[in-house]
């Protein structure tokens, strides 16, 4: 496999929202103005465009706000871009973000054998692969519980677990690992390296730059949606530290 052929072509990619807003609050206006709202267009993402290539960890940082999620989102599949195309080669990429495809009723068996099924397994998969599943997530003992009633790190540990088990060809990881304790942090960097090794591709999100440093061969740097600069790591990061060093003076 050539480290040069790309997992994820971004092209001109842009997405909106719709803001509504409410001028004045008094129920006359609010009546006179009658079902009608105030909708503003909002480009949480702007004309990206930039390649992953195959086989590599890829970062993606910026500030709050910046549109990373919702390019993460865009990339898989959970929305549409307005404007561009996304391609992605081999199986469709698994979006994991703290929290999400968890129902906090249903113990943490059930949950595995739901999100596996949401992500494309088979429940004869699910059974050959369950005890692994349950073993790298550490939470044994807990398995049988609500998920309702873990601690934020034991859901993430099952969630990530799920996710490295379907074996995706793109894992795209939001902010995952900064809930996760030293342990959990280091067992994350062996899976991806694994992943990487066997020609996947993981794409991250993370405000810890030691972290995307560490774990990540090149960058994107978005900036109010719009891509600010794409690269090496250590290039991208660093010139990003100093906008937000610069921007405080
Ligand atoms: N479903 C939505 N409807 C309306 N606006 C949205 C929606 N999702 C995101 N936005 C807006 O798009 C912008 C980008 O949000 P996004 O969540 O992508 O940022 P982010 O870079 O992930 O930030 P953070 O670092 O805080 O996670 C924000 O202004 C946000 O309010
Ligand atoms: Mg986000």
């Amino acid at each position: 496999m050539s480290a040069d052929t790309a997992a994820v072509v971004v092209d001109h990619v842009s997405k909106k929202f719709k803001l509504y807003r409410e001028r004045n609050q008094t129920l006359k206006s609010a009546v006179m103005r009658g079902r009608k709202t105030v909708a503003e267009e909002f480009w949480a993402v702007n004309d990206v465009s930039f390649e992953v290539p195959e086989g590599h960890t890829f970062g993606l940082i910026g500030r709050n706000g910046s549109g990373k999620s919702t390019l993460l989102k865009t990339l898989a599949r959970i929305y549409y871009p307005d404007a561009g195309s996304i391609t992605l080669r081999g199986k469709a990429a698994s979006l994991l973000e703290v929290g999400s495809g968890f129902h906090p009723e249903l113990s943490g068996r059930e949950n595995v054998y739901l999100n596996a099924s949401i992500l494309g397994l088979k429940r004869r998969e699910v059974d050959a692969r369950f005890d692994e599943i349950v073993e790298f997530s550490g939470v044994e003992k807990f398995i049988d519980q609500p998920v309702k009633n873990y601690s934020s790190g034991m859901y993430v540990r099952l969630g990530f677990s799920v996710a490295v088990h379907t074996n995706p060809d793109i894992l795209v990881v939001d902010e995952v690992l900064a809930v996760g304790d030293g342990a959990f942090k280091e067992k994350s960097r062996q899976k991806f390296l694994e992943f990487t090794r066997d020609g996947k591709t993981v794409i991250l999100v993370s405000h810890s730059l030691p972290q995307i440093r560490e774990m990540c061969d090149q960058v994107a740097w978005l900036d109010k949606g719009t891509l600010r600069e794409v690269g090496d790591a250590e290039t991208v990061t660093e010139h990003y530290e100093k906008a937000l060093v610069d921007e405080k003076e």
